[in-house]
């Protein structure tokens, strides 16, 4: 699997506050069957200043990290980008976008959406930028109206549960909505989120869950697929149609014929 959306780097945000952490969160990722990870630590004007000029030489050396302690794992670099009216530029200058990619990983104010935070995406999206916006199900106002994160796939945002949030960590009606989501196709990658605070990555969990409720390939299309496709700057589908497969019907007939013929 690929977690896109992580805060693994030591010291820099509200995630792992130091190197040895950021081994074990490491570790937690390839246990929990992740191959790749995007360290997307926060870019929060006033509070965190993280361009990529201080995010890239911590990353190289937290990857070297894992090559001496031989965790398989290969590091991304990335942002998680809280929007303000001067970031749709920043991305750009500063480097917040993911990799050598388009994709960019933002954010707003969870409880009070800015008013602005369409003219903030369409910004973003005219200037040429794929934004990815993280853990949609936790926005109140997302909660109670579904049909503004439908609304988004039509602007070309693209959406990222958190695999916490499937699981409740955030509470049930986050919970509730996460999983509404993945059922209406307004979801295009899972991923942790991880803060690096205990040993276990909850993607594991959640895939496990979404394999049960679900089937094997949406847990494929979310964590493999279209990460695999975001770190090679392809397109996504916006919107999609989440198939769920169905067992076959059979009639009266059928059954007696099967059951006749031993099969
Ligand atoms: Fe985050």
């Amino acid at each position: 699997m690929i977690d896109i959306h992580t805060h693994i780097l030591p010291g820099i945000d509200d995630g792992a506050p130091d190197i040895e952490t950021s081994v074990q969160a490491m570790r937690a990722a390839v246990d929990a069957g992740i191959t790749d990870v995007v360290c997307t630590s926060h870019f929060l004007r006033g509070q965190y200043h993280n361009p990529r000029s201080i995010t890239l030489p911590l990353m190289q050396e937290l990857q070297a990290l894992a090559r001496k302690h031989d965790i398989p794992l290969k590091l991304h670099i990335g942002a998680e980008v809280m929007l303000d009216s001067t970031i749709p530029e920043s991305i750009g200058e500063l480097e917040l976008f993911i990799a050598d990619t388009h994709y960019v990983l933002v954010e707003s104010e969870i409880n009070a959406m800015p008013v602005n935070f369409l003219d903030l995406l369409f910004e973003i999206v005219r200037r040429g930028w794929k934004p990815v916006l993280a853990h949609p199900e936790r926005y109140p106002a997302i909660m109670s109206n579904l049909s503004i994160a439908e609304d988004l796939l039509h602007r070309n945002v693209h959406l990222q549960i958190n695999s916490g949030s499937l699981l409740g960590g955030y509470g049930g009606k986050v919970q509730e909505t996460a999983w509404k989501m993945i059922e209406r196709g307004c979801a295009h990658f899972l991923a942790s989120d991880t803060h690096a605070r205990g040993n276990e990555n909850t993607l594991k969990k959640a895939t496990e869950l979404l394999t049960e409720r679900f089937d094997a390939y949406t847990v494929e299309l979310l964590t493999r697929i279209n990460p695999a496709k975001l770190l090679a700057d392809e397109p996504i589908d916006y919107v999609y149609l989440n198939l769920v497969k169905q067992p076959k019907q059979q009639n009266l007939f059928t059954r007696a014929r099967d059951f006749l013929l031993g099969r």
